[in-house]
């Protein structure tokens, strides 16, 4: 069967007759004469229009018993060819009778109408939800990025690996692991067991064999944090190189990287995104604004966390922080970053080199930094209104040093390290990566505010499971 997609594929040179179609009744109209039935089926967010001009009672009476939501199938002719509309053609039937048939009913309580719904209120409906074009828009939109994330990794010689979900390490050693338990007892097979927070550890490994490689998992945290920029179950990109030993190439990569990507999506985005006019989201014209601000000549701010932490300090100064002092020494607080992102420099932010305790186990010690002030070769990037989207770092490759500070935070008691360890002392190279979360990069791409949005079915502290 012919998709609606498929019809706007052949714009220039539309079929004649549709033999069949297959969809869902958004609307119906009907006046004297004529009904209007607006379908949509899924593959793209036009929905088309089906004209239906009325001969006798029973059209009418049929016509009026067709209900949003219902499946239906319908044969006709492509009618009004103006490519250079909005609705460029529409799809006239006649006999109804026997040219659409409904092949699936709805309930007298079928909740989306033709108006739009609030997004808490879609929230409330994980069954239906997606059928709404400001959500269907969005799967739709999440697969786009994926796809245009492949390419522009593949064409930069990166290898699409497949780490495990199933892991006895805590990658970040933040100790907010789901642990796995099954019918017969705690753990794999009796040994103690999480759910990944991070596929670094092993993306590593095969970096060390392949020297670039990436992948796309679901991670899972059991923050308590229920923001609307976090998930218990959420999607990471990340990806790991060889032969890199300075954070700036690494910012450099992820720059052009993320600029690629947005390019991509831009020459596509009246296909992507939907006009829309609610307050849950942000308008066409301000995602345009924002997709514009990513793709400026001018580059992304790039500022060391010291920096950072100064400019923060003579802020707070002349007008205090809400909620945090900022303090050389301890994490940017969403308030710091959200300020530094948003009003110091209204651009994305790289802010490199954080204080060692403020960062994972593996990053590398900047050897020039001051006893007392250590810090390591990482980054974060934070994007206005969003905060981190990004966070990344050169590892530390020398095995005394890693081993060092493996020791120094009590992260190795039973040895569950010892398996990653043994890489620095198998030919061992520089290397660095970093994870983009893929809902937060969506979320602020596609203008709506919360990332469950993002993912059809979210997971938080908060919400239902099912
Ligand atoms: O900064 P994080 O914790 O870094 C890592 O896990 C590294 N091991 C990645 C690497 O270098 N390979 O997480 C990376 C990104 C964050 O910047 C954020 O965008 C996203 O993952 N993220 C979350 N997204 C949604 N919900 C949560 N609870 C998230 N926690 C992290
Ligand atoms: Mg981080």
């Amino acid at each position: 069967p012919t998709t609606i997609k498929s019809l706007y594929k052949q714009i220039s040179n539309p079929p004649q007759t549709v033999d069949q179609i297959n969809g869902w009744v958004k609307s119906v109209r009907l006046l004297k004469k004529v009904g209007f039935i607006d379908l949509q089926d899924g593959s793209c967010l036009n929905a088309l229009k089906v004209v239906v001009p009325i001969t006798q009672l029973e059209e009418t009476e049929f016509l009026k018993s067709l209900k949003t939501g219902q499946s239906v199938s319908v044969t006709g002719a492509l009618w009004n060819n103006t490519p250079q509309r909005e609705q460029p053609f529409e799809l006239k039937i006649a006999d109804p009778l026997n040219t659409l048939s409904v092949t699936g009913d709805v309930s007298n309580s079928y909740p989306l109408q033709k108006k739009a719904h609030s997004i808490p209120f879609l929230r409330s409906l994980p069954t239906l939800k997606h059928r709404t074009t400001y959500l269907g828009s969005l799967l739709r939109f999440r697969s786009a990025i994926e796809h245009a994330i492949s390419e522009t990794l593949e064409s930069d010689q990166f290898i699409k690996v497949a780490p495990p979900i199933l892991t006895s390490s805590d990658c970040e050693g933040a100790g907010e692991l789901f642990k796995v338990a099954s019918t017969s007892g705690d753990g794999y097979f009796g040994k103690p067991t999480f759910l990944t927070v991070s596929a670094q550890l092993h993306l590593e490994i095969m970096a060390l064999a392949l020297s670039r490689c990436y992948s796309l998992i679901p991670c899972f945290r059991a923050e308590k944090s229920d923001t609307n920029r976090h998930l218990s179950e959420f999607w990471m990109l990340e990806l790991e190189m060889c032969f890199i030993d300075d954070v700036h190439k690494l910012t450099t990569f992820v720059e052009s990287m993320l600029r690629r990507v947005v390019k991509s999506c831009y020459d596509r985005i009246d296909e992507l995104i939907p006009q829309v006019d609610f307050r849950d989201s942000l308008s066409k014209e301000e995602i345009i604004e924002r997709w514009n601000l990513l793709l400026s000549p001018k580059p992304w701010a790039n500022i060391t966390y010291t920096d950072a932490i100064e400019i923060l300090i003579e802020k707070h100064k002349k007008e205090p922080f809400p909620k945090y002092e900022p303090i050389w020494g301890e994490s940017l607080q969403t308030e710091h970053e959200k300020w530094l992102a948003d009003k110091y420099f209204n651009s994305p932010v790289f802010v490199t080199d954080y204080p060692r305790d403020c960062k994972a186990f593996y990053m590398k010690l900047n050897t020039d930094s001051p006893a007392g002030r250590e810090t390591v070769a990482c980054f974060d990037l934070l994007f206005p209104d969003m905060g981190e989207v990004v966070g990344g770092s050169i590892r530390e490759d020398s095995y005394q040093l890693i081993f060092d500070e493996v020791e120094r935070r009590n992260m190795n008691r039973s040895g569950e390290l010892d398996w990653y360890l043994s890489l620095r002392k198998e030919g061992t190279v520089s290397h660095g990566g970093f994870g983009l979360g893929l809902e937060r990069f969506v979320s602020y791409l596609y203008g709506n505010h919360n990332i469950r949005d993002a993912i059809p079915f979210h997971r938080s502290a908060s919400g239902n499971i099912n």
